[in-house]
């Protein structure tokens, strides 16, 4: 059986791997172009991928002997489920280990917005901290956590460990999902009155057809005046343009973002020249532990697929139903 993997992973994932396939694995640090992928992908069982490779319709079409996809991801919105789950091919993914370092960095980046550690930082750092500016009761004035409202955009398992971390900040929770869930400790409220009382707004939510801009121009118009958004989810959620002009016109007063509608950002993206954005490069679920812990998950659920059972982690069981 045959399988390639589009990168080489963290820890002995892919040494584990190839002891039940014959494994070709990307071997450039570069990513594997399109063209380069449906070539390799020839005659192979299983697919091993990143959340940068797109499984289309088009590359299955090229590659009918394909019968397993995993992604080292928890997000699988780089793949076309729906094509997959026609083909009866089960689609892998890599949920829970991730959860708390994303919601580490989702409370990084709202500590880092709202008080403004990394425009500080550049201010030292740039010897702009001189004589002529000494430290100054208005310098570098942000907002405080405690007391605070925070509102969780998606009460998934990551929203559920933001909720727990914001509680020993000292924020009042209040919180949306699409399916309505009870959180203990997170007031549930419409969407609207999510978006007029929350002082911060942490982006939790999957990237799906439904969620797809759901913070568009009209939405982030009806946020609370010098709110905070933080977003650690996808950046197809949220309006970056709309964010933009809200963040340079003051009507929030800051940013933390770490997924965007491109990755990687390209120079014009308008959230670049902004003081008040701190960026990250998708790096939620960056630590070494984390990191491992997807690689071994996305090459179990493989393993497990080589071996005709079913994925530990499917997103779309269904294939397994009896037709
Ligand atoms: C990261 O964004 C993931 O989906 O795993």
């Amino acid at each position: 059986m045959k399988v390639f993997a589009t990168s080489q992973l963290p820890g002995d994932a892919l040494a584990r791997l190839a002891q039940h396939c014959e494994l070709d694995t990307w071997e450039s640090s570069g990513p594997v172009p399109a063209d380069a992928l449906h070539e390799r992908l020839q005659g192979c069982d299983g697919l091993l991928c990143l959340l940068t490779n797109c499984v289309d319709q088009a590359l299955l079409d090229a590659c009918p002997a394909l019968r397993a996809v995993s992604s080292m991801s928890v997000g699988v919105d780089h793949v076309d489920v729906d094509a997959l789950t026609a083909r009866g091919i089960p689609l892998g993914n890599t949920p829970g280990v991730l959860v708390d370092t994303t919601a580490d960095l989702t409370l990084g980046l709202l500590l880092a917005a709202a008080r403004r550690i990394p425009e500080a930082d550049r201010f030292v750092r740039t010897g702009r901290w001189d004589s002529a500016s000494p430290w100054h009761p208005d310098m570098f004035v942000g907002r405080d956590l405690s007391g605070a409202t925070l509102g969780i955009v998606g009460l998934g398992a990551i929203g559920q460990a933001v909720a727990r971390r914001a509680v020993g900040f000292g924020m009042r929770l209040i919180g949306w999902s699409r399916t309505s869930r009870e959180v203990e400790g997170v007031e549930p409220v419409s969407f609207d009155t999510l978006l007029a009382s929350a002082d911060f707004i942490s982006v939790n939510v999957a990237l799906t057809a439904d969620t797809r801009n759901l913070l568009d121009r009209a939405a982030i118009a009806r946020m609370k005046p010098g709110a905070v958004l933080v977003n650690t989810a996808r950046g197809g959620i949220v309006d970056e343009q709309a964010l933009a002009d809200a963040l340079r016109s003051g009507s929030l007063f800051a940013a933390g973002v770490d997924v965007f509608g491109r990755e990687p950002v390209e120079a014009d993206n308008p959230l670049l020249d902004l003081p008040n954005v701190v960026l990250a490069p998708h790096i939620g679920s960056a630590s070494q532990r984390t990191r491992e812990r997807m690689a071994a998950l996305a090459a179990d659920n493989l393993i497990a697929a080589l071996a005709g059972k079913q994925m530990p982690h499917c997103v779309n069981p269904e294939v397994y139903e009896a037709p």
